[in-house]
């Protein structure tokens, strides 16, 4: 991360401050997202389906100290958010829906609380994606830094299928919900950005991530989804499709995450149990979405992206 710290020495000690008021974030309302555990294994599962074209992007974009490997700074946005210079990304990693609406809209819904468009995490995911797609045109907009693009897209998509963060307005995406996971505080937005990765592991991994990861891609690969990743990848207009992964997300989130839940509940196997593969589904078509994203936007037959021209969309993403 050290390449990271844009300021020298006032940067470091500014961001143990910062990693200290992180910990105490946790306790106020609006944390992180996927936790790292999520957001590493989204990103895992798309590096591996990257092909040639966007896997060297990839590796060209990173920087040298984490040896090609995305999924070391797929938490970097959470880590860099409250600092001073990114407290604009903060309105990134969410959206707030009406309360019980059970819906996305756009137009109603993706805005930062002061009411600006297109600051929540589906108009950041355009957004990224679109500044990605002008990297191999050569047209890459010198305002933009390609490195922060492609992690910014790369944890946001992980956020977007995180169901709690398509949440309700008034408890914060479940943040404001206290309650008991098993035997310890917690609350119900951290109940699905990591208490039940944590108690998946705990329980049947031996805490080791790696075998939960070879799990979800064994599923991918030749497995229970392996006959609808086709179809999760797909995508003729990005912008309807952003729409639709958060759309599954608040639905997700109202009939799994918020329903039969009160403050002060204590939540245990019969909550774990029906959501753990939720979860687990979640964090795979993250990760097939992110590598579908990329592959597309990386790829030197693609074009720019439709806000940008107006040519014919089906020719070149049809299904294969
Ligand atoms: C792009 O951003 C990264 C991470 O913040 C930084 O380390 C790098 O120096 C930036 N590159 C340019 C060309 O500004
Ligand atoms: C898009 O990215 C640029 C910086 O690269 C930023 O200034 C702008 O606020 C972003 N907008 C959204 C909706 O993410
Ligand atoms: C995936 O596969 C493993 C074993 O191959 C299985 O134990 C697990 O429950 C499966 N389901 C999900 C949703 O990951």
């Amino acid at each position: 991360m050290d390449s990271y710290r844009g300021f020298g020495r006032f940067a470091n000690y500014f961001s143990e401050f910062v990693l200290l008021l992180a910990f105490v974030c946790i306790l106020v309302p609006r944390a992180q997202g996927w936790s790292k555990e999520g957001h590493t294994m989204t990103c895992r599962i798309a590096q591996a389906l990257l092909e040639p074209e966007a896997a060297e992007a990839v590796k060209n974009l990173l920087p040298h100290d984490v040896n090609g490997d995305l999924s070391a700074l797929c938490v970097w946005p959470d880590q860099i958010r409250h600092w001073y210079r990114y407290r604009w990304t903060s309105p990134l990693h969410f959206i707030d829906t009406p309360d019980n609406a059970c819906n996305f809209e756009y137009s109603r819904d993706c805005h930062d609380e002061h009411g600006s468009k297109d600051m929540c995490v589906a108009g950041a995911v355009q957004n990224f994606t679109s500044q990605l797609s002008h990297y191999t045109e050569g047209t890459s907009d010198r305002r933009y830094n390609m490195t922060e693009a492609l992690l910014f897209l790369s944890h946001f998509i992980g956020d977007l299928h995180q169901p709690m963060h398509i949440g309700f307005t008034t408890d914060r995406g479940g943040n404001t919900i206290d309650l008991r996971w098993y035997r310890h505080k917690s609350n119900l937005h951290h109940v699905w950005d990591r208490e039940i990765l944590l108690q998946a592991l705990h329980d049947y991994y031996d805490k080791d991530m790696e075998l939960l990861l070879q799990d979800i891609q064994g599923n991918i690969t030749d497995g229970v989804w392996s006959d609808d990743v086709t179809s999760w990848g797909h995508c003729d207009d990005i912008s309807s499709c952003i729409n639709k992964y958060a759309t599954e997300s608040i639905n997700i989130a109202c009939k799994w995450g918020y329903k039969g839940v009160e403050s002060g509940d204590t939540l245990t196997e019969d909550y774990f149990l029906p959501r753990l593969p939720i979860v687990e589904k979640r964090i795979a078509q993250g990760g097939v979405r992110l590598a579908a994203i990329l592959n597309r936007a990386f790829s030197s037959e693609s074009e720019a992206q439709p806000a940008d021209h107006h040519k014919n969309k089906r020719a070149s993403h049809s299904p294969t």
